[in-house]
């Protein structure tokens, strides 16, 4: 593990402890790395009807698309029932999409299967043929 692997892991650890999951117990944090090497981190954040919930993954882009960034690196997210973090989990489909908004199809996502290891995949092995921007110009 890199010493940047590292420091996104910890951060999304410490971002799932900050997760507002009362409805389905599944707490879940991202830290998300901008070109320029800041780190933004996200939690999930549910709501009594249920629909406006919102995933940790687009919680971290949101914040840092907001601040003004656009070039990101890699995310690392974990999750898991009460936050523990017990096998990994792949990102929801409509944050696979966000990503493609932002990111290129080597943007690295780590997906935690414990505190100390993770899954690595590129952002083209888990949304390949992503519609984007280009499609619309086509
Ligand atoms: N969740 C995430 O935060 N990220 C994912 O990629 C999958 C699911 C959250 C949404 C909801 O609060 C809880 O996990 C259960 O689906």
């Amino acid at each position: 593990m890199s010493f940047e692997e590292k420091k996104l892991c910890a951060a999304a650890m410490k971002a799932m402890d900050k997760a507002y999951s009362p409805y389905s117990g599944f707490n879940v944090g991202a830290a998300l790395a901008t070109a320029s090497g800041k780190v933004y981190t996200g939690c999930n954040i549910e709501n009594a009807s249920y629909t406006p919930t919102i995933c940790a993954e687009r919680t971290a882009f949101f914040k840092a698309v907001s601040d003004g960034e656009r070039d990101f690196s890699m995310i690392a997210i974990c999750g898991g029932k009460d936050g523990v973090i017990s096998k990994a989990f792949p990102p929801c489909g409509v944050c696979r999409q966000v990503m493609a908004e932002f990111c290129s199809p080597s943007f690295v996502i780590l997906v935690m299967s414990s505190k100390n290891s993770f899954d690595k995949y590129t952002l083209s092995e888990l949304l390949p043929e992503a519609f984007t921007s280009q499609n619309l110009n086509k």
